[in-house]
């Protein structure tokens, strides 16, 4: 088998991280979470007063880019990467409703993806990797053996996102899950730089009536078509 860049993209929600995490546990490659490192930028911009009660200040946070500085750490216990900015670990502080829902305009920041961008392509170098994202395989790796457009409705992805914030206590309704997640759904489709949209060469997964071990099945049976 050879060693081949496997890009993920989708919707919000839909479970992508999950499976690309447990596709990237069952045949030993690295596994890379681009929307948290977005996310990691977001909470940096929460914490540095880039967001005013004007709006986003875009300048602000261009100017203070050089000090982001995300990374991953291996957790010893699980194995899985954790996310951090600096050197704190922030995997729990990103998932949070306010990261949620400002996370789209700074995702859509041309100097914050190619900040974000070239970084994933370093990641990458040696192949051997599932990346996560939205602009995997159209941008950051166009030349990607094997590429997954993953979708589901908005309504079944709001109901995973309700059941799993409710699971760690956020007090949250299923109605503001399913307005988050199509507001983020037609951010992420319309902005202009590295829209989410589905490469021309993308295998596309559609999980809406499928178990959890239907899609790792279906995710191992096209990679070894991609590798072989
Ligand atoms: O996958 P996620 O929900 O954690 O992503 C968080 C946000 O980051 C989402 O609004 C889309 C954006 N994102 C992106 O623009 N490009 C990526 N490669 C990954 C995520």
């Amino acid at each position: 088998m050879k060693k081949i860049i496997i890009a993920l993209d989708g919707h919000s929600s839909c479970g992508k991280s999950t499976m690309a995490k447990a596709l990237a546990r069952a045949i030993g490659y690295i596994y890379v979470d681009t929307g948290a490192m977005y996310r990691a930028v977001t909470l940096f911009a929460m914490r540095n007063g880039v967001f005013t009660e004007q709006g986003l200040d875009a300048v602000a946070l261009e100017a203070l880019m050089p000090q982001v500085d995300v990374k991953f750490k291996l957790d010893s216990e699980t194995g899985l990467p954790l996310t951090m900015l600096g050197e704190e670990v922030v995997e729990q502080e990103i998932r949070s409703m306010e990261v949620s829902s400002r996370v789209s305009p700074i995702a859509a920041l041309p100097f914050v993806r190619e900040a974000m961008t070239g970084m994933q392509q370093r990641m990458g170098e040696q192949k051997g990797i599932v990346m996560d994202g939205r602009d995997i395989g159209t941008v950051v790796f166009p030349q990607a053996e094997l590429k997954i457009f993953v979708t589901a409705s908005a309504e079944v992805r709001a109901q995973r996102r309700y059941d799993e914030l409710v699971a760690k206590g956020e007090s949250v309704t299923y109605e503001e899950i399913l307005k988050n997640v199509q507001e983020r759904d037609y951010i992420d489709s319309h902005r202009e730089v590295a829209p989410l949209k589905q490469a021309a060469d993308a295998l596309v997964l559609d999980n809406s009536n499928m178990t959890r071990e239907e899609q790792n099945q279906w995710l191992l049976d096209a990679y070894r078509k991609a590798a072989e």
